[in-house]
């Protein structure tokens, strides 16, 4: 198997988005191996992290790998002006896999071009999060016990959240119906309401998040307004508190309705939604361990079937 980096969910076809979601499903029925056993994976995170950081570490460490790297980079010598580049192609020494997550869009892609080993993205910006995708796609299989032909509804931060954005884009195989719940200032971006229009996606836009819109879906993602993506603090007041979901709000729900969130949330779940049967967002963290599982053994070009 060839080893290769996942730096945006565009890297995948229908076909190996399937087989990564079957590789989770082999690492949730046998997360303790030793598969990577000699193998070093650094975690590189310039931006603060709490699931993507410790899954993918809690994923090495299942398999039998060994983890070095920096949680916070004013510990590293970025703090005394080294480049992206140089951190690459040092890091590069050490490691066999390196994951990272970056403030700028387009780091991760730089990375993957200059460093020596496959470079997995764990959020670069607004831009793209794949490998929460994939765990995302897992939670949406395994409560749904399929992807295809869902209606699937984003509310908050749609502009600068990229986990929706890298969502869409992956959805765009499995013929969803999408609605999306912003406000106007945080609305989905031009370039993702195209990608519906050019592959025939069915998508609506509201401002509103209604008892029809939630008694619509099968997934409801909610997210966070990010305030570190804002440059005007004023902007991010405005918009902060506008969409927070209350139980009372779920009386009109299906009853498989499952309500995911890549999670920190702020106040856009209330807690008295946290014990309902339609809340799936901490299970839909844990299943970060096995889908980082599966990308990582892809990346390195190990089959956990094989072995
Ligand atoms: N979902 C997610 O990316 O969470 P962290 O920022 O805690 O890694």
């Amino acid at each position: 198997m060839e080893k290769e980096s996942l730096v945006a969910i565009d890297d995948l076809n229908r076909s190996e988005i399937l087989a990564l979601l079957e590789r989770a499903r082999y690492f949730e029925q046998h997360p303790n191996s030793r598969l990577l056993e000699g193998r070093v994976v650094a975690t590189l995170f310039f931006e603060p992290s709490t699931r993507t950081r410790l899954s993918f570490e809690t994923a090495v460490n299942r398999l039998g790998g060994r983890v070095i790297g920096f949680s916070d980079a004013a510990t590293s010598s970025t703090s005394k002006g080294e480049t992206l580049k140089d951190t690459i192609k040092m890091v590069s020494n050490y490691a066999d896999l390196i994951v990272m997550r970056h403030h700028l869009e387009g780091a991760a892609r730089y990375a993957a071009e200059v460093g020596g080993v496959p470079v997995i993205n764990a959020g670069d910006g607004a831009n793209q999060h794949p490998s929460q995708t994939m765990l995302d796609l897992y939670s949406i299989l395994k409560t749904q016990d399929k992807i295809e032909g869902l209606t699937i509804t984003m509310v908050g931060d749609l502009k600068y959240g990229r986990t929706v954005h890298s969502l869409l884009q992956a959805l765009r195989f499995f013929k969803p119906i999408m609605n999306f719940v912003s406000s106007h200032e945080l609305q989905m971006p031009r370039e993702y309401i195209q990608l519906c229009e050019e592959n025939g996606i069915e998508y609506h836009e509201y401002t509103e998040f209604s008892p029809e819109v939630i008694a619509a879906s099968d997934i409801i993602y909610m997210t966070r307004v990010q305030r570190e993506r804002f440059s005007d603090i004023m902007e991010y007041e405005k918009v902060k508190n506008l969409y927070t979901l209350r139980r009372s709000m779920l009386d009109v729900a299906k009853p498989n309705m499952r309500i995911l969130h890549p999670l920190p949330r702020v106040n856009e779940i209330d807690i008295d939604v946290d014990d309902s049967s339609h809340a799936y967002y901490f299970e839909q963290a844990r299943n970060g361990v096995y889908a980082r599982q599966a990308i990582i053994t892809k990346a390195l070009g190990i089959d956990p079937l094989a072995k």
